[in-house]
């Protein structure tokens, strides 16, 4: 028999059911459903619109009910509808008639908008805490390749040399901005929805103040339609995980090329790699590949709801049932991407020779050179043609500029001198830069101090 059973006049087919369920998906939602029923019942309780008596018979028999999900003892079948039924049930056949008190000014609308919110504020922030381990690992790994020399790249050519520790500290940034993201996203998500009713608040003299307290909300949701029918609280969510997913794809697309023999730059230790049935030499950056992969269902996650709310009419439509598998797997997905991908940094094995060989081809000190004659006086666009010029000779003699003699680079400018040459070695490069937030090792330094100081905040 349905809770909502009194008007109908028959019974729902089977596959109705099922097919109306949301139990197999939101049963993970239970200790937060009975959190929310904890607090709702105190607050009946105390607001006197149930007994003491009952208040307390209903705080025994959910915790009753608590320690039986936990420990597995109720099978959830279709006939419950969702966790909010189950939970419900379970309880009124343990304490009888008083469970049936539980829903006084209570809708379900308001239940699963804090349920979700509840659970969305806990995984968001195991999230943050995800995303800052892997920071940190990241961090390490920059500390160890202060001095890697690596080609920077733009158009995926070889640009201007850089180090690796460099290159890793932009995704610092990119991690940190997304771990900021998720803050407000949280700080945004933290109203209280309970108590809002159907959709039009409650006739009771409830106490929706002491609700927010007790759940650990710090506001209470305005106005009682907007609690119970939106969910951008979770698209919010969703948007900044694919933003997450973006950057750890990049990485990893770049794991995955620099592992290739055509970079060589980087090896994914034995566990984080998979071989291949048939090509005996094969080893796979599987779980690289797979991260990158994952991207894509995150994304589809978000445009899966985006798409569920778009012209749905106020307030509550069941269409909104719908929200939850997405909201599930972008939180399974996260919670598995992040902790790999930090195990799989950690245990990577880095090749600065072959890096440094890399930065050594690909007239990466062009700009230095330029740079060279600008001192010299020489306008900027006139030194980008000499060097232009030089790189082609270069390519013609199949020499680096470095390796030219001082009478060859003399012949495209007489501002040529010796000390060409220790401008243009690639450290040399790399220390050179001066500007703010560049690769220089001294601004590195900086950078890493940064980063450490807004990990220790997080
Ligand atoms: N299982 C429902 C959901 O996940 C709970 C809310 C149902 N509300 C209703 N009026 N049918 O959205």
């Amino acid at each position: 028999m349905k809770l909502w059973q009194g008007r109908f006049t028959k019974t729902g087919d089977a596959s109705v059911d099922a097919f109306n369920a949301s139990i197999f998906f939101d049963k993970r939602l239970y200790r937060h459903d009975i959190r929310g029923s904890l607090a709702h019942s105190k607050m009946l309780s105390k607001q006197g619109i149930i007994t003491e008596k009952e208040g307390a018979d209903l705080e025994a028999g959910l915790r009753d009910v608590l320690a039986d999900l936990d420990a597995g003892k109720i099978a959830f079948g279709a006939d419950m509808e969702d966790i909010h039924m189950c939970v419900e049930r379970a309880l009124t056949e343990r304490i009888g008639e008083t469970g049936k008190k539980l829903h006084t000014a209570r809708s379900r609308n308001d239940q699963i908008a804090l349920d979700l919110r509840l659970y969305l504020k806990e995984e968001t922030a195991d999230i943050r805490a995800m995303l800052k381990a892997l920071i940190e690992t990241l961090t390490e790994t920059v500390e160890a390749h202060r001095e890697t020399v690596m080609p920077g790249y733009t158009h995926l050519q070889r640009a201007q040399p850089v180090t690796l520790a460099f290159h890793l500290l932009a995704y610092c940034q990119m991690f940190l901005r997304d771990a900021d993201r998720l803050g407000d996203c949280l700080r945004r998500m933290d109203e209280l929805p309970l108590g809002a009713g159907a959709l039009a608040g409650v006739t009771y003299d409830t106490d929706r103040e002491f609700l927010r307290r007790e759940l650990g909300f710090a506001r209470v949701c305005e106005n009682a339609m907007d609690a119970v029918s939106d969910r951008d609280f979770a698209l919010e969510f969703l948007a900044d995980a694919s933003v997450v997913m973006m950057h750890a794809s990049r990485l990893c697309e770049e794991l995955i090329l620099w592992s290739s023999a055509e970079f060589g730059f980087v090896e994914p230790d034995d566990a984080f790699s998979t071989g291949s049935s048939i090509m005996p030499q094969k080893k796979n950056p599987d779980i690289a590949e797979l991260i990158r992969g994952k991207t894509g269902r995150v994304y589809g996650d978000l445009l899966a709801l985006l798409t569920l709310m778009k012209a749905l009419p106020l307030a509550y439509n069941k269409d909104m049932q719908e929200d939850k598998p997405p909201v599930f797997d972008t939180v399974d997905t996260l919670k598995a991407v992040l902790p790999i991908l930090a195990a799989m940094l950690k245990t990577l094995t880095v090749k600065p020779a072959r890096m440094e060989e890399a930065a050594r081809g690909g007239f990466m000190n062009a700009t230095d050179a330029a740079d060279y004659l600008v001192r010299k006086g020489v306008p900027f666009r006139d030194c980008h043609a000499i060097i232009g010029r030089i790189v082609l000779y270069c390519i013609g003699e199949n020499k680096a500029i470095e390796n030219l003699r001082i009478e060859e680079l003399r012949q495209f400018s007489a501002h040529f001198e010796a000390d060409i040459y220790a401008h243009i070695d690639l450290r040399a490069c790399i220390g050179a830069k001066r500007s703010e937030g560049s690769a220089s090792f001294a601004s590195v330094e900086k950078q890493i101090a940064s980063v450490r100081a807004r990990l220790a905040a997080l």
